[in-house]
């Protein structure tokens, strides 16, 4: 193991039996309506990858990129959008992927910008969710594993850009950040 991190929170398993699980109940109720499937950046790329791949149906995909965090733990508010999508999506089905809901402050200002768009519809898929920290109430509508108030890396979530490249799901060391 890493030696910034306490603990396996969610082992490399357990994560490929929820994401078959996950692509099944996509591709059941997508079925025949080829959907966007919309990755947040960079967090939501790992999860993104292995997911469309659990899909058995047709689907397109594309990428955006938001600030959030910047280089802190703490969720600003402050939003942005750093890279936008290359497909209209303008009566498509769009599903949004995510890593990890925390506030929702994020998701919901996602959530706002492309129902401005006119898609045909708009659902979110995250892997992780942690509802003790919502701010703000927004909709999930699939979610791989809800978890407690604890920051979690690897699978794609960093801390200051690091620990992404772990396979599994940990508990950061709390020496290792500050200020949460
Ligand atoms: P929200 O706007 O507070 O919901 O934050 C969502 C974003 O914050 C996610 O896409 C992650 O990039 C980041 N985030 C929230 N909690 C964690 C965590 O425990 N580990 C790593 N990143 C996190
Ligand atoms: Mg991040």
């Amino acid at each position: 193991m890493h030696q910034d991190v306490e603990k396996i929170l969610i082992s490399a398993a357990e994560i490929k039996e929820k994401i078959d699980e996950l692509g099944r109940a996509i591709s059941r109720d997508y079925s025949g309506k080829y959907p966007l499937v919309v990755g947040i950046l960079k967090g939501a790329s790992v999860f993104m990858a292995d997911l469309i791949r659990a899909m058995s149906i047709d689907v397109q995909i594309d990428f955006m990129a938001v600030s959030s965090y910047g280089a802190s733990s703490k969720s600003t508010g402050v939003v942005r959008i750093l890279k936008d999508l290359e497909q209209n999506i303008e009566g498509r089905h769009v599903l949004i992927v995510e890593d990890i809901v925390d506030t929702g402050l994020t998701l919901n200002y996602l959530l706002e910008i492309l129902k401005a768009r006119g898609p045909a519809s708009v659902r979110v898929c995250t892997l992780l969710d942690k509802p003790s920290r919502r701010e703000i109430n927004v909709p999930v509508d699939y979610n791989g594993f809800s978890i407690p108030d604890e920051f979690v890396v690897g699978y794609g979530l960093d801390y200051r850009e690091k620990y992404r490249n772990l396979p599994e799901i940990y508990v950061l060391k709390k020496g290792v950040y500050k200020g949460r």
